[in-house]
């Protein structure tokens, strides 16, 4: 599972956190930043990363700003990223399960980095349920393609 990583200045600090834990269990990722002490628009980063899953040179990603919010915002701009903003194992393991997430946003500004790396270690080793979450699936694709199925 190779994971591009991105935050803003708010998100920096868990980011940190994060890369180090992928570094220390062999998780091929890449920051694509920020770095340290910077004032940043979280737009851009998370663009940066999101494009990197969409030309599969990544599998998933991991964004990171204040809130998890702003994040998750610019990569669902994205046609086929499934970004969610996830504050809880519950909340991680059901976009995994429900909603096929290929990319999870935290806030660095409102989770700490134990709850973060819990959190981040079911969204990565949870499946996709599949069945009827496939058909729902599809409809945000529809969505995506301007083509209504209803
Ligand atoms: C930055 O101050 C903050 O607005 C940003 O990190 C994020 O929380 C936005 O959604």
């Amino acid at each position: 599972m190779k994971i591009a990583v991105a935050s803003d200045h708010a998100g920096f600090i868990l980011k940190q956190g994060i890369v180090a834990y992928l570094a220390e269990n062999d998780i091929e990722h890449k920051d694509f930043g920020c770095g340290p002490g910077e004032s940043v628009d979280y737009v851009d980063y998370g663009a940066r990363a999101a494009e990197a899953v969409l030309n599969g040179q990544f599998e998933r990603a991991i964004l990171i700003c204040g809130t998890g919010m702003g994040m998750s915002m610019v990569a669902n701009k994205f046609r086929g990223i499934r970004a969610t903003a996830c504050w809880s194992e519950y909340t991680a393991e059901m976009s995994r399960r429900h909603n096929d997430s290929n990319c999870l946003t935290l806030g660095g500004r409102v989770i700490a980095l134990p709850e973060a790396l819990k959190i981040f270690q079911v969204w990565l080793k949870t499946e996709f349920d599949g069945g009827r979450h496939q058909r729902r699936i599809d409809k945000l694709k529809a969505i995506e393609d301007r083509n209504f199925v209803y």
